[in-house]
């Protein structure tokens, strides 16, 4: 029995025609106005949605559907230029399974894939950036266009030659017609350093690399465009005349190198779809440590004879696939602005946003950084917001969406009192770009400095976290990083949930760490900039911190690893005399003011490689690497089948974790960490009993 065919509804076709209209709006606020206003994972939903429509009733197609179509009409701006073969664009694979679905079944189309005659694949990175089309006659360069409706783009020559890597002229030999595509880009330093004069500018900062690269080749003025280092990579042949015959697309590539036009080097031909799903993985692990932005791969069948075997819809080849990586970038509604108060007193803006899932995590919260940031960005309360999440890097607001502000969305102002109950002034001394609390009794800032007085890599005081400082702060049991010596423990007794095991032990966890090192100490201080290295190198020139005290900026400055800026902050830090009293409540206390000792940790790691992933509670990523240092061990950015171990927080980078399984390498969570730096075992490992 067949099954019964399926008419679309009224209301199926006219979800499909909304579909229609969105698209082609969103096709034009990108490609012509250079103003997109959802990320492209929207995009590319809305445009999924319409085509399982369409792949559903094929009685919806029409061939103005954007789905038929490539990217957007050209805009008036520039003047119209005819592409002497078209521009096409790509199918899209979401998922890797899908990506093998599609060589899978190409390869029965082509009869092909057996051993003595598989298909070869090059594999590409897929950059983001700007699709252009130059022209070279007779070696000169004589035009660059985008790619428009991919029939008739826009002429861009003019910004196009100010391109350095883009030879204005071939070498003696090349053919007499050669239309070559490539990816316009702006690496990632570039579009840093542009941002960073907008914003000192005072200008509006751009929201990522693709939009500045876009931005930038439409400028009227070419001068504007030289001043914005981009870039270009090649990646396909257009319309050639007078060259030789090619039979595979790698020899088209190595052509073009050799004529001087930039060839990404990291391109491979692999026989398998095996080897294509490998090099996505692989890309999708390291994509961030390129200096430019990709967002995929793309894969081409490299024989040419079968691309043409295979063909083409009226928009995009059979023969090619892009594989998108899953998003960096998602827009949502920011809810609010706060900010929060850190153990040095810095007041950091944050988004309190509407939860989103990007970069493989839910964001509810993301950093605006500073008040210049917010400004500069404009973003406002009730605003839709583009949303980063890279990796490891924690999650920040790119900018907000303009064509979806809301009428009453009125610009946000940093507050000039602290959040907290004392609500202190905040202070942004002149030439800063940091705004901070100064109020050394400011709870939120107390918490933030106890906390860290007491983590792993200041005094280590096992038991005194974030729970327990915020209960003894709130009774008036300390109220600064000294009072944690003179704790009055009779009162802890009588506190509920502490019993007199646990009470015994935070005593003797806080008695023991009046003996930490000098370098322990000073780190535990709470100085700006002044993290464990620095904190080693002072303790390891002066050897007691009277001396440290006494110790003018320069004479600071010149022991070997403390820059002028460490010695500056830690001056200014024991100028203040409220710090200098916290100073002498420890003298009496009993802290030890001296240092370097003998090393306090074994080299229970040496030989061994742990990556750290995500947040951990108990250490900040330095300090976690610095523990692993501390005790011989490496702690590289990356996994690999040398990696002993991964630590994982929260939020961990998918692309390690999923690196790690594929390897077995063991994933630790923090309190496996912490047994494996006090002993250099692993959880569960234990030594094989010699057999008999
Ligand atoms: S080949 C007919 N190769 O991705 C084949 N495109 O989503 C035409 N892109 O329009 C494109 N890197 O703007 C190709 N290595 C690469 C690419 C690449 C980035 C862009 C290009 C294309 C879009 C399709």
């Amino acid at each position: 029995m067949s099954e019964p065919e399926r008419t679309a509804t009224d209301e199926v076709a006219a979800r499909v025609e909304a579909l229609r209209a969105e698209v082609a709006e969103h096709d034009r606020r990108y490609h012509t106005d250079d103003a997109p206003t959802i990320s492209d994972a929207e995009y590319d939903e809305l445009v999924r949605e319409l085509r399982r429509y369409e792949d559903e009733f094929p009685e919806l197609i029409t061939p103005e559907s954007p789905t038929r179509r490539v990217g957007a009409a050209p805009s008036t701006l520039f003047a119209p230029v005819q592409h002497l073969q078209p521009m096409m664009s790509l199918d899209n694979a979401f998922a890797l399974d899908e990506l093998v679905a599609w060589g899978e079944r190409l390869e029965r189309r082509l009869g092909a894939g057996r051993d003595d005659d598989p298909v070869d694949y090059a594999c590409e990175l897929k950059i983001d950036g700007v699709a252009i089309s130059l022209l070279y006659e007779d070696g000169a360069l004589v035009q660059a266009a985008t790619r428009g409706d991919g029939r008739v783009g826009e002429d861009v020559t003019a910004n196009v030659a100010t391109i350095d890597t883009v030879p204005s002229r071939l070498p003696a030999g090349a053919p007499t017609v050669l239309e070559v595509r490539g990816e316009v880009f702006m690496s990632r330093p570039a579009f840093d350093a542009l941002n960073e004069r907008q914003a000192a500018a005072g200008e509006r900062l751009f929201v990522n690399p693709r939009n500045s690269a876009a931005g930038s080749l439409r400028q009227k003025d070419a001068s504007i465009t030289a001043g914005r280092e981009l870039s270009m990579w090649c990646y396909q042949l257009g319309a050639v005349e007078g060259a030789p015959p090619f039979t595979r697309h790698r020899q088209t590539l190595e052509f073009l190198a050799e004529l001087g036009l930039p060839v990404n080097p990291e391109v491979r031909v692999v026989g398998t779809v095996g080897d294509v799903h490998a090099y996505c993985l692989q890309w999708e692990r390291h994509r961030h440590d390129l200096d430019y932005e990709i967002d995929g791969v793309v894969v081409k069948v490299d024989g040419l004879a079968r691309r043409g075997e295979l063909g083409s819809t009226t928009r995009a080849p059979r023969w090619a696939i892009a594989y998108k990586f899953p998003p960096e970038e998602r827009t949502t509604r920011l809810r609010e602005i706060h900010v929060s108060i850190g153990r040095t007193g810095r007041a950091t803006p944050y988004a309190q946003l509407e939860p989103v899932f990007v970069g493989g995590a839910n964001v509810s919260q993301a950093t605006l950084h500073n008040e210049d940031q917010v400004r500069a960005k404009d973003v406002r309360p009730g605003d839709t917001v583009i949303v980063r999440r890279a990796g490891d890097v924690i999650p920040e607001v790119v900018g907000p969406v303009l064509a979806e502000r809301p009428p009453e969305a009125e610009p946000w102002a940093f507050p000039t009192t602290c959040p907290c109950p004392r609500a202190s002034p905040l202070v942004r001394p002149e030439g800063e770009s940091d705004t901070r609390c100064v109020d050394l009794q400011c709870p939120f800032q107390l918490q933030g400095s106890i906390e860290h007085f007491a983590s792993r890599s200041a005094m280590d005081i096992e038991g005194f976290g974030e729970q327990r400082v915020r209960l003894f702060l709130d009774l008036g049991l300390v109220r600064d990083i000294a009072d944690v010596f003179t704790v009055d423990w009779d009162q802890v007794r009588s506190l509920e949930g502490f019993g007199e095991t646990s009470v015994a032990n935070l005593q003797a966890a806080v008695d023991a760490a009046r003996q930490r090192p000098l370098a322990n100490l000073l780190v535990g201080l709470n100085i700006r900039h002044l993290g464990p290295t620095g904190a080693r190198a002072l303790a390891g020139a002066f050897g007691h911190l009277d001396r440290i005290m006494a110790a003018s900026v320069e004479e600071m400055a010149a022991a070997e690893g403390v820059g002028p800026v460490i010695a500056r902050a830690v001056h200014e830090w024991f100028a203040d005399e409220g710090h200098r009293a916290v100073v002498e409540k420890l003298r009496a206390a009993g802290v030890n003011f001296t240092g370097p000792d003998r090393p306090r940790v074994e080299p229970v790691l040496a030989g061994m490689s742990v990556v750290v992933t995500g947040t951990l509670e108990g250490w900040s990523r330095e300090e976690a690497e610095e523990a692993i240092k501390a005790r011989g061990g490496k702690s590289p950015g990356s996994v690999s089948k040398k990696t002993t171990a991964v630590v994982v927080g929260e939020g961990p980078g998918a692309s390690k974790l999923t690196k790690a399984e594929e390897l077995g390498v063991p994933v630790l969570d923090e309190p496996a960490f912490a047994h494996l730096l006090s002993t250099g075992e692993l959880p569960g490992v234990v030594e094989a009993e010699p057999s008999v």
